[in-house]
C-alpha cells in the first residue's frame, strides 16, 4: 500500500523521490523502507525514466534509521531483517540503470548519507551537515557505509567520519569529493534538475551502460549487456534462420 512517507512524481522524464517525514527529519523507518524497495522496483522498469533525483522535504535529507524502531529490535531480527534490508534496498538504488541524483537539502547523517552513497551523484545545499553518528550511539553504519564512504573518498577520510562521528560541513565534503557540488539552499533542486535534464537529454542507452561499465558490472548486468549486443548481430540472426530452416549456419562474424 503506497504512503505518503515517501513521495514518487514523474516529470519529463525524471523521477523525484522525496522522504516526507519532516517532524522526524525523514529519519527512516520500515514502513518506508518497504515503500523505496517498491520505488526501485518501478524505477528498474521504467522505461519512459532517465534520471531519478532523491530528495527530502523539510529541513533533513534524512537523519539516519529510526532509532526508536531498531532499537526495539532483537540483535537477531535486527541483523537478519532491518541490516539486510536496508542493504539489499540501497544496493537496488545503486543498481538501478539510470543515474541517481542525491539533492542533499539537509541533515544527512546516517543511513540518509548511506542512501546518499548509494545515489551516482551527490549536491549539497550550502551549510549543511553531514555524519555517520552511529558510534556515537554504539552502533556501526550497517547500510553501506563502511564499504561506500572509503571508495568514495579513501580510507583515512572515511575512517576519520566513521571514528569520530562527528559532523563535516558540505564544503568540506566537496574538497573530499563527497559531494559534486554545493549550491545556495534556495537553488538546490534548481541546479538539481537542470543536472537531471542535462543528463536526461543524452542517449539514455549510452548514460546507462557507461554506468554499467562505471560501476564495473556485477555479472547479471555484463550478462544482459552481452546478451543484447549479441542478439542484435547478423550472426544471431543467421543462427536463428538457420535452426528455423534445419541447416547448418553461415557465420559471418558481423
Ligand atoms: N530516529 C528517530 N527519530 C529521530 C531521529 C532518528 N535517527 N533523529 C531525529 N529524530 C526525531 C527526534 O526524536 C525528534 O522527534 P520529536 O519531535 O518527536 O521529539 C525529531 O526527529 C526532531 O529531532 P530533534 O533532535 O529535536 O532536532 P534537532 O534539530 O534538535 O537535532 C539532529 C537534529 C539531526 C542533530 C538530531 O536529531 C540527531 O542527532 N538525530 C540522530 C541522528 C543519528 O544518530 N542518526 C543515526 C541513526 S542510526
Amino acid at each position: 500500500m503506497p504512503t505518503d512517507l515517501v513521495q514518487l512524481t514523474l516529470s519529463d522524464s525524471i523521477a523525484t523521490i522525496t522522504l516526507n517525514r519532516p517532524d522526524k527529519l525523514n529519519a527512516l523507518n520500515g514502513e518506508m523502507l518497504a515503500r523505496l524497495d517498491a520505488i526501485a522496483d518501478e524505477l528498474d522498469r521504467a522505461n519512459d525514466v532517465r534520471v531519478v533525483l532523491l530528495t527530502g522535504a523539510g529541513k533533513a535529507f534524512c537523519v539516519g534509521a529510526d532509532i526508536f524502531e531498531w532499537s526495539s529490535l532483537s540483535p537477531l531480527e535486527m541483523g537478519r531483517r532491518w541490516i539486510r534490508d536496508g542493504h539489499r534496498i540501497f544496493e537496488r538504488f545503486a543498481r538501478l540503470p539510470q543515474p541517481v541524483i542525491a539533492a542533499l537539502n539537509g541533515y544527512t547523517f546516517g543511513g540518509g548519507l548511506e542512501l546518499a552513497l548509494a545515489a551516482d551523484l551527490r549536491l549539497a545545499a550550502a551549510g549543511i551537515t553531514l555524519s555517520f553518528p552511529e558510534v556515537k550511539l554504539g552502533i556501526i553504519p550497517g547500510w553501506g557505509g563502511t564499504q561506500r564512504l572509503p571508495e568514495l573518498i579513501g580510507k583515512s577520510r572515511a575512517k576519520q567520519m566513521i571514528f569520530s562521528g562527528a559532523r563535516i560541513s558540505a564544503e568540506i565534503a566537496e574538497d573530499w569529493g563527497l559531494v559534486n557540488e554545493v549550491v545556495e539552499g534556495e537553488k538546490l533542486m534548481e541546479r538539481a534538475q537542470a543536472l537531471a535534464g542535462e543528463i536526461a537529454a543524452n542517449g539514455p542507452v549510452a548514460v546507462q551502460l557507461s554506468k554499467q561499465l562505471i560501476d564495473g558490472g556485477e555479472m547479471a548486468s555484463l550478462e544482459a549487456l552481452a546478451g543484447s549486443l549479441a542478439s542484435y548481430t547478423q550472426d544471431a540472426q543467421e543462427g536463428v534462420a538457420a535452426f528455423r530452416e534445419r541447416r547448418a549456419p553461415r557465420f559471418v562474424g558481423q
